[in-house]
């Protein structure tokens, strides 16, 4: 079962589950199935009995998030909680995804999974919450704290980098936050490599930190996608500062995976190869969402 379907992980992972042929998939976006509703998804996991539920649903607008709350912790927290305490009554296993933002950002060493958390927006605040609840509710919850992510797929840095890039002739863009992509198609590979292994037997639960191999910055970042699209546009480096948001970022939220590794015997891949696979998939007119 994977909620928040038609987002960027939910879109991905429909797309890998034509390489699945052995597991039957359900995808819910949020008109089928708002995960704050109690009763909707309990009559739903019921009726439908899944082994496993994936939740890719999300508030993630992180600026608006500052002003929005309510709703933040409406999708971030209760909603979570929702499915955690639902999966529990029907013996499903949850997979909940988290954030790098749940971090503060002051430390300057890679984040481990029990490194401590201190989100300094609200949009981390919902998201530390709602795994605080998902653990609570049921313990044998799987939580995969991920960053920066992107896809062929929906709203983000990518396609935003593709677009501005090819129209402007000089962009600022903040140099001074540390931190490592993931493409959204990545982490749905190693989702289905924690069903393969719990169905084979492992029974993992707890927090995974997830992302791409390698550090960066937001400008390191754009200066990449400029290469590959052979952009004219000058780009700046500039402190956080000159480009005040709403909701403050860590400066850093570089995520140590070696758990993740270990656990699951796998290889990352490298953030630049995977940013070269979605901008070559993005440019060959696979442009979705
Ligand atoms: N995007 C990032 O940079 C990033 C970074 C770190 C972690 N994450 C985490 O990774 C996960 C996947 O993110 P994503 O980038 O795929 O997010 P996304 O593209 O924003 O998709 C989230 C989906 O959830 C849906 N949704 C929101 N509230 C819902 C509700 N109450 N019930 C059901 N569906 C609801 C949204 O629908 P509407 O569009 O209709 O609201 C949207 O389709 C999330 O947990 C996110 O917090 C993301």
């Amino acid at each position: 079962m994977v909620t928040g379907a038609n987002g960027q992980l939910g879109n991905e992972l429909r797309e890998l589950s034509a390489v699945y042929p052995e597991y039957k998939f359900y995808f819910a976006g949020r008109n089928v199935l708002d995960i704050s509703e109690k009763n909707l998804v309990l009559n739903f996991f019921e009726e439908h009995k899944f082994d496993y539920c994936i939740n890719c649903a999300a508030y993630t607008a992180v600026d608006k998030a500052e002003s929005e709350r309510e709703l933040s912790f409406l999708a971030n927290a209760t909603g979570p909680a929702i499915l955690a305490e639902v999966s529990g009554i029907t013996g499903t296993k949850l997979i909940h995804i988290s954030t790098d933002y749940v971090y503060n950002g002051t430390d300057h060493h890679p984040l481990k999974e029990d490194s401590a958390t201190g989100p300094v927006n609200v949009y981390g605040q919902s998201k530390l919450e709602g795994e605080r609840l998902v653990r609570t509710e049921n313990e044998k919850s799987l939580v995969i704290r991920t960053s920066w992510v992107y896809s062929s797929y929906g709203k983000n840095f990518v396609k935003t980098m593709m677009r501005l890039l090819s129209e402007r002739e000089e962009l600022n863009v903040v140099a001074d936050q540390q931190g490592c992509p993931t493409y959204a198609a990545d982490l749905a590979d190693v989702i289905m490599a924690f069903i393969d292994a719990d169905v084979g037997g492992s029974k993992l639960s707890g927090i995974y930190n997830y992302a791409n191999n390698g550090v960066t910055t937001w400008y390191d970042f754009a200066v990449l996608i400029g290469e590959m699209i052979g952009a004219r546009c000058r780009i700046n480096p500039v402190k956080s500062e000159a480009y005040p948001t709403p909701a403050v970022r860590p400066l850093y939220s570089v995520l140590d995976t070696s758990k993740i590794r270990a656990a699951l015997d796998i290889e990352i891949p490298f953030w630049k190869d995977s940013v070269v696979r979605c901008v070559e998939r993005l440019r060959g007119g696979g442009l979705a969402g």
